[in-house]
């Protein structure tokens, strides 16, 4: 075991992240402003863990103010959540404001603002407004691409004096690779096509609010939130290489060349092609996404992915999927999350830095999520009621030794982001994995309690230096 110790830099941010649908609840919301996320549960209930979702959550709506003195107690620099798109407006097509819920955003900004909380906000993590998902068929829609313009600029209008860093999307690849490519989530369609064509438009989306954003001249920066999975081949072979080629082409190169260099990769859209993937898209909007890429980018990233290349030839009766180039690869002796089931590879950090570094202009960037989620974390209670997660301190200190260790070696990294402040309701895992420094007591109405972690990370803020130790010898 080896001790070691790096510096945090001033400027370097030590935040926390969360979303609009996964804390606020619907206190206050009204008829006609269910999101996506709402209609899956009330129509899916069965594959929510425990029946919880988001009608409750954590019940932020009521509680901001407890919330975010419990920020500052952590010792945050930054705190990123989203706005409900489904709930910023009582009319999504005209973009009639709900003052109401307006106001519970106006109240909670500046709170943070008070307390020396610098708030990053993200305009959609999967609260695609309901309405717009049953009409317009959603991301499909050219429409609904002009009415996120239409709610950005509404938001932008009311917050930029207040906001400066701004976040187009949270992953903005899931809905659509869990709905219409792997059919896991409601309404279980699957169609390649109509993948693609959500991914087009989100990156569309994107690059018309950052014109927006430009040319209304507000101080600040449009980013997103990536999730690009680091890929792994199980072997050097030219074909376990090849199967984390594509894997990487049809995943991750989909969103961060277009965001980034202004373009898809040809060999991305020359696949598509070949295997009849329709989608519709024109020049102007090519040009469009030229033209306005993103100011920075934030990464989540959670585990490693390995893949190995297919060993059975595709069933022709099976429309195409990516997964026609490879096939997942588990590692053997690998290190678990056993909870959430998934590897934990701190360097997988360091590595996507490099990535960013090299490949993608050394554009800024931060961790905007890393974490680890836990299943029953009351085991780890002391006799005063507080959970010992020092799982979470270790979890932590790996992954931002690698990011701070990226720095020192030329990325661009701005900082790390834990997910999540709070535990709070995930997709179908609702509060199954606990991810927070603070803990949500379902028991006693929702109630906080600092888990040890939250101390810890405070201490993190105020010291600046990072100690831990590492497990390196040879035993
Ligand atoms: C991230 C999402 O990918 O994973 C979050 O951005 C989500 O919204 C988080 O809550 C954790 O998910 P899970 O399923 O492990 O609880």
């Amino acid at each position: 075991m080896s001790q070691k110790s790096i510096t945090i830099p001033q400027d370097f941010i030590l935040g926390a992240a969360s979303s609009a649908w996964q804390t606020e609840g619907w206190s206050g919301k009204k008829e006609g402003q269910d999101s996506y996320m709402d209609i899956w549960y009330k129509n899916d209930r069965h594959v929510w863990h425990e029946g919880y979702g988001p009608a409750l959550a954590t019940d932020l709506y009521n509680r901001y103010r407890e919330e975010v003195a419990l920020m500052k107690q952590a010792g945050l620099t930054h705190y990123r959540t989203s706005i409900n798109w489904s709930r910023f407006f009582t009319d999504y097509e005209k973009g009639v404001v709900d003052e109401e819920y307006a106001r519970y955003y106006d109240n909670f900004i500046d709170e943070m603002l008070a307390a020396g909380i610098e708030p990053m906000i993200c305009l959609e993590h999967y609260e695609l407004p309901a309405y717009l998902f049953e009409n317009y068929g959603g991301w499909a829609s050219k429409k609904v691409v002009e009415l996120f313009a239409l709610y950005a600029e509404k938001v932008f209008e009311r917050y930029h004096h207040k906001v400066s860093r701004w976040f187009t999307f949270n992953e903005p690849i899931v809905v659509q690779t869990r709905v219409y490519l792997d059919a896991l989530r409601w309404p279980y369609e699957q169609n390649t096509s109509t993948w693609m064509q959500w991914n087009h438009h989100k990156n569309l989306a994107t690059a018309k609010v950052v014109k927006l954003f430009r040319e209304k001249g507000y101080t600040g920066s449009v980013g997103a939130i990536l999730n690009p999975e680091v890929t792994y081949p199980r072997s050097s072979a030219p074909h376990d290489v090849k199967a984390a080629e594509m894997y990487d082409l049809f995943y991750n190169r989909v969103f961060l060349d277009p965001m980034v260099h202004g373009r898809y990769p040809q060999a991305l859209v020359a696949l598509l092609e070949q295997h009849g993937v329709q989608w519709d898209y024109s020049a102007d909007e090519l040009a469009l996404i030229r033209d306005n890429t993103v100011d920075e980018l934030g990464i989540n990233l959670y585990y490693p992915h390995r893949v190995k290349a297919p060993s059975r030839a595709w069933n022709p009766q099976t429309p195409f999927h990516p997964a026609y180039y490879y096939e997942p690869f588990e590692l053997p002796g690998r290190r678990m999350n056993k909870s959430r089931g998934w590897e934990i590879y701190p360097r997988i950090i360091y590595d996507m830095a490099m990535r960013i570094k090299n490949d993608y202009r050394n554009i800024p960037w931060f961790i905007a999520e890393s974490g680890m989620g836990i299943e029953n974390e009351g085991q780890f209670r002391n006799a005063e009621g507080v959970i010992q997660d020092d799982y979470r301190i270790g979890f932590i200190s790996e992954h931002l030794y690698q990011t701070l260790l990226a720095r020192e070696a030329g990325a661009n990294c701005q900082g790390y982001m834990l997910w999540a402040f709070t535990d709070n309701v995930s997709p179908m895992n609702a509060f199954k994995n606990r991810y927070g420094l603070i803990e949500i007591d379902l028991q006693n109405n929702r109630a906080r309690r600092a888990k040890k972690s939250a101390g810890w990370y405070r201490a993190l803020r105020e010291t600046r230096t990072l100690t831990l130790n590492i497990d390196d010898d040879w035993k």
